[in-house]
C-alpha cells in the first residue's frame, strides 16, 4: 500500500481561510444534559467509552453543517429522554465573520435557525459542507443501488443549491406519478406527468453526471495511491440508456423510455426507470466490485470516495469541508488508517472519534486537540 499524504497532492490553503466550525453547545439533545465542546481549528479527537455520546456530537456537527443527519432521526429522537425541548448550536468562524447555526426541537417539530432567524435545512447548507465517514458507510459498495445513489446526492446538494431543489422536485414528482399510476390514469393526464418527471429527471442526471465526473478523476487518484497495482473506476449507470450530452436529448431519451415502459409501469403502478433507479458502478481492474472486489477492496474504495469528496469540496467550493470521522479507525486495517492519517492535514479541519487512542500515530496526536468525553459529561 502507497502513503496517500506522499502521493495525493494536498495543494496549499488552510483551513483558517475559510470558515471552521469553532464550538459546538448541546442543551437536552440526545444522551446530553448540557455540554459544550471547543473545536480545534486543525484535528479534534472525541474519545471515549462506548455510549458516552460521541457519535450523538459528531451528528449534531452533520446536522448543522449538511442539514441532515446520517441516522435520519424523528425530531423527538434528538431530545434527551423525558426533556419538552432541546437544541444544539454550531459557532462558524472565519472570514471575518461569525455565524450561528441552531436546530431546536419543540413540541415534536424541529426548526433550523442561522444567525437568529428560522431557515430550513436547505439555509444550513453550503455555508460549511462536511463529509462524514462512519461505519454505515464501509459496506456501500455491497449494498443496495440507492446507498450509491445517497452517497452521490448527500454531497451533491451540499455544494449545489440547484441539486438539491431538483432532486426534491424529481422525488416528488415519481411519488406523484406513482399514485397516478395506480389510478388508471387517462393517457393525456399521464403524458403530461410524463413530461415534467423527464424535464426534471434530465436536469437531475445532468448534476449527477457531472458531480460523478468530478469525483471520479480525484476517486482514482486516491484509490492507487492506496493500492497502486490496481485500476480502479467509478461510472454512472442510467437505468433509461446511455446518455447523451445535451440535456434535452437526455429528456427526450427518458420520454421515449417511459413510452416503451409504460404498460408495465400501469400494471405494477410504479415508475420503473429514471435517476432513482440508476446505479453507481465501482470497478476494479475492469470487474464489478460489488461482485468481485474482496472486503478490503470495497472498503479502500469506500475510503478513496470519503477523501475524493474532501477534495472535490475544495475543488469546487475553492475551500475544505469538515471532516467527521465517526469511529472508523477500529474499522480499518492499519495500512488503511495510515492513509487516512497521512491525509489529514492541518487544513482539514477534522473530527474523529474513537474508544481507544492506541490507533493514532504519536505525531497526530501531538497536533490534535484530544478531548475526553465520560459518563459524567451526559
Ligand atoms: N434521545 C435520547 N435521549 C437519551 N439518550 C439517548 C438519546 N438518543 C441516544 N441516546 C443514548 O446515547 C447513547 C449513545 O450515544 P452514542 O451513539 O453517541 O455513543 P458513542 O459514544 O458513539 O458510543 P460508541 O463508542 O459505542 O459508538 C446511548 O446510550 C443511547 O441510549
Ligand atoms: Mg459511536
Amino acid at each position: 500500500m502507497g502513503d496517500v499524504s506522499k502521493t495525493v497532492q494536498i495543494d496549499g490553503g488552510s483551513a483558517c481561510d475559510g470558515i471552521v466550525a469553532a464550538e459546538l453547545s448541546v442543551f437536552h439533545y440526545r444522551s446530553f444534559e448540557a455540554f459544550t465542546l471547543q473545536l480545534d481549528p486543525g484535528v479534534t479527537v472525541l474519545v471515549g467509552h462506548n455510549a458516552v455520546g460521541k457519535t450523538n456530537l459528531v451528528e449534531a456537527l452533520q446536522l448543522l453543517t449538511a442539514g441532515v443527519s446520517f441516522r435520519r432521526p424523528a425530531p423527538v429522537e434528538l431530545l434527551r429522554e423525558g426533556c419538552p425541548s432541546g437544541r444544539a448550536m454550531l459557532r462558524l468562524m472565519g472570514e471575518g465573520r461569525l455565524l450561528d447555526h441552531a436546530i431546536e426541537v419543540e413540541e415534536g417539530k424541529r426548526r433550523f435557525i442561522k444567525n437568529g432567524k428560522n431557515t430550513n435545512a436547505a439555509g444550513i447548507r453550503g455555508v460549511l459542507p462536511s463529509v462524514l465517514f462512519c461505519p454505515d458507510h464501509l459496506d456501500m459498495v455491497k449494498r443496495s443501488a440507492s446507498a450509491r445513489r445517497a452517497a452521490l446526492d448527500s454531497f451533491g446538494v451540499q455544494l449545489n443549491a440547484q441539486y438539491g431543489k431538483l432532486l426534491s422536485a424529481y422525488e416528488r414528482t415519481v411519488e406523484q406519478r406513482n399514485n397516478l399510476l395506480k389510478e388508471c390514469p387517462s393517457l393525456d393526464l399521464l403524458e403530461v406527468w410524463d413530461e415534467s418527471l423527464a424535464r426534471t429527471g434530465a436536469a437531475l442526471l445532468m448534476h449527477r453526471r457531472a458531480l460523478l465526473e468530478r469525483i471520479r478523476v480525484r476517486f482514482i487518484e486516491v484509490y492507487q495511491a492506496i493500492a497502486p497495482h490496481e485500476v480502479p473506476d467509478v461510472a454512472y449507470q442510467a437505468s433509461i440508456g446511455v446518455l447523451p450530452d445535451d440535456r434535452d436529448e437526455v429528456s427526450e431519451l427518458f420520454l421515449r423510455v417511459l413510452r416503451e415502459r409504460r404498460e408495465e409501469e400501469l400494471r405494477r403502478g410504479l415508475t420503473l426507470v429514471g435517476p432513482h433507479r440508476d446505479e453507481v458502478v465501482f470497478t476494479i481492474d475492469g470487474r464489478s466490485a460489488r461482485d468481485f472486489g474482496s472486503q478490503g477492496q470495497q472498503r479502500s474504495i469506500v475510503l478513496a470516495w470519503k477523501i475524493a469528496e474532501v477534495q472535490v469540496t475544495r475543488d469546487i467550493l475553492g475551500r475544505y469541508p469538515l471532516l467527521l470521522l465517526d469511529d472508523v479507525m477500529s474499522e480499518l486495517d492499519a495500512d488503511r488508517r495510515n492513509a487516512i492519517m497521512g491525509f489529514i492535514a492541518d487544513e482539514i479541519q477534522t473530527i474523529i472519534t474513537t474508544t481507544n487512542l492506541g490507533y493514532f500515530s504519536q505525531d497526530v496526536l501531538d497536533r490534535a486537540k484530544v478531548v475526553r468525553i465520560g459518563a459524567e459529561e451526559r
